[in-house]
């Protein structure tokens, strides 16, 4: 069996006990909530945070039921920043169903976000761990510091690759890496172990980030979100970043005008998605990637040889491959 198919199948194992953990969370939030924070989690999405959290636990040594409880927080965490994430992004898709705030109203989604957010603390704050609470508090904020960074950048052509990588880390790569501090931490990992834990998380989470600006210019059927969004958005991402090099002068003035006055229209998001698939500008960004894919492998050489070391290692690979 190809190695994606095999990791596939047994992650799908995990599902069951964690979508429970997660709907019997739900049930707990306050009742106003509830339908939002039900929309986002039936819609679907891959469950990637809470699975690495119980496999970087299980890894060293800890497997039992108690470990989902802490997993679906970080599943509850990244949910409240994607009905947040929609709303910043005016996005009208997400996990191939209508964006929750085009069905509720836009105060109801944020704080229903809010709500699940909180439910999530009091779900951690259950371990008595403050390195648990501390760490599930910086995820938060850095993600939130990440998103403001970007709305800031929104527009700019001139985001350096420096202040890029900054911005991702925060947005998207520390939920990650918290994921998989957290199941070290709640395996009484030492303290090698923990910083490999969370090594390897970060750079996964780095290269989540690039594979999924590369994959939004991938159809929505595929992915399940708007092509082109980030285009749309202002959104100034690697491969939008090739496509403008590759233009000549009279071209990228073009460009600047419609992308920097929030002036594209559909058939120039259409025409620019095309194109970077055309050029391979998308493959070339999944390339990137690799080189964060390599760090978080050699982290995985603190862990012990066990089956969900080769899982993790596995990950690796399914995150640079990945079509969703
Ligand atoms: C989407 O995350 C947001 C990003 C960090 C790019 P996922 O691609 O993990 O979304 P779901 O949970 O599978 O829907
Ligand atoms: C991903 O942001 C990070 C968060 C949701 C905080 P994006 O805006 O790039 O993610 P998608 O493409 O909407 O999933
Ligand atoms: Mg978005
Ligand atoms: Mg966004």
């Amino acid at each position: 069996m190809p190695t994606n198919i095999a990791l596939k199948a047994r992650l799908a194992l995990e599902l069951p006990a964690i979508n429970n953990a997660l709907f019997r969370a739900v049930n707990l939030l306050p009742e106003p909530a509830r339908p939002v924070a039900r929309h986002i989690l039936e819609a679907g999405g891959k469950r990637l945070r809470p699975m690495l959290l119980v496999l970087t636990a299980r890894l060293l040594g800890r497997d039992d039921a108690k470990i989902k409880e802490l997993a679906i927080t970080l599943e509850m965490l990244h949910a409240a920043t994607l009905l947040h994430d929609d709303v910043l992004d005016n996005a009208l898709t997400r996990r191939g169903k209508p964006a929750a705030h085009t069905l509720f109203s836009v105060p109801g989604v944020i704080l229903a976000g809010d709500a699940l957010l909180a439910g999530a603390n009091a779900l951690v704050a259950e371990w008595n761990d403050s390195r648990l609470s501390l760490c599930f508090s910086q995820a938060t904020s850095h993600t939130a510091a990440g998103e403001i960074l970007e709305i800031a950048s929104q527009r700019h052509v001139d985001m350096t690759a420096g202040e890029y990588e900054e911005m991702v880390r925060g947005k998207t790569a520390w939920l990650i890496r918290a994921a998989c501090q957290m199941g070290a931490l709640a395996a009484g990992a030492v303290a090698h172990q923990v910083e490999a834990a969370a090594a390897y998380g970060e750079n996964v989470g780095m290269a989540f980030q690039l594979v999924d600006d590369a994959l939004d210019f991938a159809p929505e059927s595929v992915t399940g979100k708007p092509t082109g969004g980030d285009v749309r958005e202002g959104k100034f991402t690697p491969p939008l970043r090739f496509y403008r090099e590759s233009l000549n002068d009279a071209e990228r003035l073009a460009f600047d005008a419609a992308f920097c006055g929030g002036l594209m229209t559909d058939a120039d998001v259409a025409h620019i998605s095309d194109s970077i698939r055309a050029a391979g500008f998308d493959v070339r960004v999944r390339q990137q990637a690799e080189a964060y894919l390599d760090v978080a492998r050699q982290a995985l050489e603190a862990f012990p040889d066990r089956p969900e070391r080769e899982m993790l290692c596995q990950m690796a690979d399914y995150v640079r491959d990945r079509n969703k």
